[in-house]
């Protein structure tokens, strides 16, 4: 039996099959490489001395899951397959709409088709909005999402869930992940963003290896500990880890959770613990906030730690020494 990964060539979906392989899972990967790069799936085979079948394909091509589905035994799917730029969503929403949504729902019917109900989702916790309150639990509303990235993440789930309504049999999973970062501890994968990167994360790496000259800090005048933004940043790992504990413990109905450390971080925070590790000063200057962006967003993780039994593990130095070692070893990604 074999768990179908789409988008296990990019940066959460290749540091799951890591994990998933170290806990004794077979993994067929599906993923266009529209944001990966096959270089990435090579560094996983080294991590970890498996094979992986690969399938380059979208997964809104309906004559690949016969092919997938000939070839493998498939008993579950990780779905991280979609589009994730928040600026680019705001520019060319069809497009996002069209990938994301259209494509989760071909994937959807095309499991169902073989009796395969078993899927665990990508979300993310830009489905709060401003969210209603801190710590975020999974009774938190929904908020007001800025962008329609953040809505195709928040319409999958409705779509998900009104499908598990009709069928009793779907086990479905919802991660709702705060804010990924760090690397595997090798150093061989990591996150490798198109040009400039949106995120604060592989910015202040890309500063420190000199690809950039100064960070622009969005903000400083939001009710925080020092009016630089908070969030709940999570070490990859732990969150590719999360992956593999619910689906060992998956059960049919809607289970939704939220990943990430419980613990809120400011910018300016992240810059000097980014700077106590590497030992390279970050340049930086404050600017005005940044358009969508919410003070404060971290999560309470209680329910996956009693649910799941997990909790992540690795703090933010660990997070900031494992971003720096993949950064400083690939200065320029997998290209
Ligand atoms: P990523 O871009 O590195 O990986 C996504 C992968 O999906 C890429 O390899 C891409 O080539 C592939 N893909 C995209 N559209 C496809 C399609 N139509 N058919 C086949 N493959 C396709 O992104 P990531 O950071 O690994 O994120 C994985 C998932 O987690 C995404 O759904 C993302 O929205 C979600 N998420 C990410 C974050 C984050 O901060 N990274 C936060 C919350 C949620
Ligand atoms: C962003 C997206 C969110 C997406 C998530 C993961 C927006 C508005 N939100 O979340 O939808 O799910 O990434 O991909 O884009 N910061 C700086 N300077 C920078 C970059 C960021 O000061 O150059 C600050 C931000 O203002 C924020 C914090 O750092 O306070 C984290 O930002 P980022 O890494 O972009 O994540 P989110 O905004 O939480």
């Amino acid at each position: 039996m074999a768990i179908l990964v789409t988008g296990g060539a990019g940066y959460i979906g290749t540091h799951t099959l890591v994990e998933l392989s170290a806990a004794g899972y077979k993994s067929v990967i599906l993923d266009n490489l529209s944001n990966s790069s096959p270089l990435a799936l090579e560094r996983v085979k080294k991590i970890t001395g498996d094979d992986y079948k690969f399938y380059k394909a979208d997964i809104s091509d309906r004559a690949i899951y016969k092919k997938i589905f000939e070839e493998n035994d498939i008993e579950a799917c990780i779905h991280f397959a979609g589009l994730k730029s928040v600026s680019e969503s705001v520019s060319f929403p069809l497009y996002y709409f069209q990938n994301n949504i259209v494509g989760s729902l071909v994937l959807i019917e095309e499991l169902f088709k073989r009796n395969v109900k078993k899927m665990i989702f990508s979300s993310s916790a830009t489905v709060y909005g401003e969210p209603a309150f801190v710590p975020i639990t999974e009774r938190c509303p929904k908020g007001e999402i800025p962008s329609p990235y953040g809505k195709t993440k928040s319409m999958i789930e409705e779509m998900l869930i009104d499908i598990s309504k009709a069928d009793k049999e779907f086990a479905l999973v919802i991660l709702r992940y705060f804010n990924p970062i760090g690397a595997h501890e090798s150093g061989l994968i990591g996150e490798d963003p198109n040009e400039i990167p949106n995120n604060l994360m592989p910015y202040i790496t890309q500063v420190a290896v000199g690809k950039l000259p100064r960070l622009r800090v969005f903000g400083n005048d939001y009710k925080t500990k020092d009016g630089s933004g908070v969030r709940d940043y999570i070490h990859v790992t732990d969150l590719a880890d999360g992956h593999v504990m619910a689906l060992q413990k998956m059960k049919k109905g809607v289970s939704i959770y939220n990943l990430g450390t419980g613990n809120g971080t400011s910018v300016l925070e992240m810059v000097k613990a980014f700077e106590n590790v590497s030992g390279v000063n970050v340049p930086y200057y404050v600017t005005d906030r940044r358009p969508g962006d919410v003070g404060e967003c971290y999560c309470s993780a209680e329910k996956a730690k009693k649910e799941l039994g997990w909790r992540a593990v690795r703090d933010i130095q660990k997070m900031c020494e494992d971003a720096w070692n993949w950064q400083k070893n690939n200065p320029n990604g997998y290209s």
